[in-house]
């Protein structure tokens, strides 16, 4: 007798890409007749969307794995899809007798199949492609929300930065023809959706994989410009070296593109960028953030920072802390280096002692509230124009994002869900704009 699925359940690690791709598998299997439960418990088929990018994203997802084993239902069909599926391969469906298919970044197209697969023959499923091929049905996918979308625009990555598993886990960049993006988006528009948010490991390399499209990052921008009724474009990320003058330009010109550029600094040491690869020096990053300022003035910024690369002396931790001071950034992320095999600086000895990536990450942590809060305070009494997203936890108030990404809480009706509203700002807590409504844009 072949058994048939009827329910799913999808956990999801790590970045944005990865919330997508899960959106992106729930819709594939949506249209394969599948529904989808908010209780694992109650799936007949669980995928582990996986992050590989630090240790410890790896280390919840192999205990989650491990109990999986001990108590599950037996005819529970179980998967990894992901960035782990990429960097541990065979070596998972051999650690874990239970699981039933792995599935690399590259083949969530081939998902149904696989999952038939795993059916007929009773056997373990390895599917892995080092490249993406642009055959998805985007317009299956199943979305969280239904007020802001991720699009994707480029896969991959080409950098090769010394500590990073991407590009290994990813393939290299494989930019989605324009006219799939545009018809995405226009149809997301059609739908309510006010906001896009296009996501690339690298957005600026968008189409210099194929030149022949005469389509550049900027020129993406232009052509989604014009949807009607397109309130916000957000994107992310940028690499610092392929940022041109023509995105900031498109920024500064264009309506619906938001003021808010995630811009990964990663050091502030010209050594340990170079031992990074980062292919740029830090005179030349803040050569480029001035640029940036100067043709966009009101532009926030944000950065990826990692802290106890190895050989990072106090001084060069120094330069890094020095450089956020500069920039001020309105938003960081901070990491302790961790190593990752297969990447060029796991040769390397990891020779900081925890817990002095420890200290300088919390040095770094202490610095971006300070700039934060200094910048939240300079924003109290101006009126924000706030896309409203949902209630707040508490269940009454209701919640949004300024263009620059700053998050803001207020009072008010319902009906305000999916519409741009004008908010006086009057307080903060913990990062959080707290405001007074005054009414629609
Ligand atoms: N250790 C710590 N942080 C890392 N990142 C990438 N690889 C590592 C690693 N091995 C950080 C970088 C990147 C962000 C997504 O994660 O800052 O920009
Ligand atoms: Fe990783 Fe560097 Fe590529 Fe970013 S640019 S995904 S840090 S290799």
């Amino acid at each position: 007798m072949t058994q048939t699925l009827k329910t799913f359940f999808i956990r999801t690690y790590g970045c944005q890409m990865n919330e997508l791709d899960s959106e992106i598998m729930s819709g594939q299997l949506i249209k394969k007749g599948l529904k989808s439960v908010d209780d694992e418990e109650m799936a007949d088929l669980i995928i582990f969307n996986t992050c590989a990018i630090r240790d410890l994203a790896e280390r919840k997802v192999m205990g989650k794995l491990g109990l999986m084993g001990r108590g599950s239902k037996k005819n529970v069909v179980i998967g990894v899809a992901g960035c782990m599926a990429m960097a541990k391969k065979n070596a998972l469906l051999e650690k874990f007798s239970h699981l039933d298919f792995v599935i690399g970044t590259n083949n969530i197209t081939d998902l149904s199949h696989v999952i038939d697969e795993v059916i007929e023959t009773k056997r373990q499923v390895l599917k892995i492609d080092s490249r993406f091929e642009e055959n998805l049905d985007y317009l299956a996918t199943q979305r969280q929300s239904k007020i802001k979308a991720h699009v994707s625009i480029i896969r991959g990555c080409n950098k090769f930065c010394t500590y990073c598993v991407v590009p290994y886990t990813r393939g290299c960049e494989v930019s989605r023809p324009p006219e799939s993006i545009i018809e995405e988006c226009q149809s997301l528009v059609d739908r309510g959706y006010k906001e896009i948010t296009l996501l690339g490991q690298n957005v600026n390399s968008y189409g210099n994989d194929q030149p022949e499209w005469n389509c550049r990052f900027h020129d993406l921008l232009y052509r989604l410009n014009s949807i009607r009724g397109l309130e916000r474009i957000r994107f992310m990320t940028s690499h610092p070296v392929d940022i041109t003058i023509e995105l900031m330009h498109a920024i500064r010109d264009l309506p619906s593109i938001c003021e808010f550029v995630h811009f990964p600094m990663q050091a502030g040491s010209n050594a340990i960028l170079n031992k990074m690869h980062r292919i740029y020096t830090i005179e030349q990053y803040f050569e480029k953030v001035a640029m940036l300022r100067e043709i966009v003035p009101n532009v926030s910024l944000g950065t990826d920072i990692i802290v106890g690369f190895p050989t990072e002396t106090n001084a060069q931790f120094e330069e890094t802390y020095e450089a956020m001071k500069k920039i001020r950034f309105s938003l960081s992320f901070i990491f302790a280096y961790s190593p990752r095999k297969g990447t060029p600086a796991k040769r390397w000895k990891d020779d900081i002692p925890n817990a002095v990536k420890e200290e300088r990450l919390h040095r770094l942590l202490e610095l971006q509230n300070q700039i934060t809060n200094a910048e939240l305070q300079q924003m109290l009494g101006q009126n924000l124009e706030v896309l409203v997203e949902k209630f707040n936890k508490d269940g009454k108030t209701l919640k949004g994002r300024t263009r620059c990404w700053k998050k803001v809480i207020f009072e008010g009706p319902a009906n305000c869900i999916g519409t741009l509203q004008q908010v006086r700002a009057h307080s903060f807590s913990y990062q959080t704009m707290l405001g007074t409504l005054e009414g629609s844009k």
